[in-house]
């Protein structure tokens, strides 16, 4: 049986919800990261995500600039530091060295790696497009790598209001 729900309603019913890193750097070399939830696999020949990034992300404005960047899929060890990163804004905050995350170099961007995520994927911009409010950047993967541990689990988003895997905040 079904009942009418609010789309709100509805969609509270999607989670768990995956979460990845957008891992972007500025002309200065600061490395920024963000947390997104709007992400998934739109070819796989050739490989592309689609991520949705709002207006008023730094990550945005950079990925703009250079046109490449990291997704990182965070292990569940990272809830404090994924929550951290998408709750602030980069625009004044140096989030990569606050974060206390660490970096190796990546092959083919100027952009490093997560170095304890459990797969790490090197992006080029493609296009961006915007259907309804939000943003979407749709880039190709040309390098991609995982953790030497199999045992490294993803990071889920339990539910509405950031429930990342015991943390919560209300938003
Ligand atoms: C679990 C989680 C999922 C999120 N998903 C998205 C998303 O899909 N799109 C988005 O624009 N912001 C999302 N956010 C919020 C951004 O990560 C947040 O606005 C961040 O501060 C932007 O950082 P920046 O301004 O340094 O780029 C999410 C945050 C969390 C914690």
């Amino acid at each position: 049986m079904q009942k009418t729900a609010t789309i709100d309603e509805a969609w509270g019913r999607k989670y768990p919800e995956q979460v990845v890193l957008a891992i972007t750097k500025n002309a200065k070399g600061r490395v920024n990261l963000m947390a997104i939830g709007w992400v998934c696999v739109v070819s796989d020949e050739p490989p592309m995500f689609l991520i949705g990034i709002d207006d008023h992300a730094y990550t945005l404005e950079l990925i703009r600039q250079n046109k490449e960047f990291v997704i990182a899929y965070p292990s569940s060890a990272m809830a404090k530091e994924t929550l951290y990163v998408g709750t602030t804004h980069g625009h004044h905050e140096d989030k990569g060295a606050k974060s206390g995350l660490k970096f190796v170099p990546a092959q083919k961007v100027s952009v490093p790696l997560l170095t304890d995520a459990v797969a790490n994927f090197e992006c080029r911009l493609v296009t961006e497009y915007r259907p309804g409010n939000c943003p979407l950047i749709v880039s190709e993967i040309i390098a991609s790598h995982v953790n030497n541990d199999d045992s490294a689990k993803r990071l889920v988003n339990l539910g509405k209001g950031y429930q990342l895997e015991g943390l919560r905040v209300s938003n």
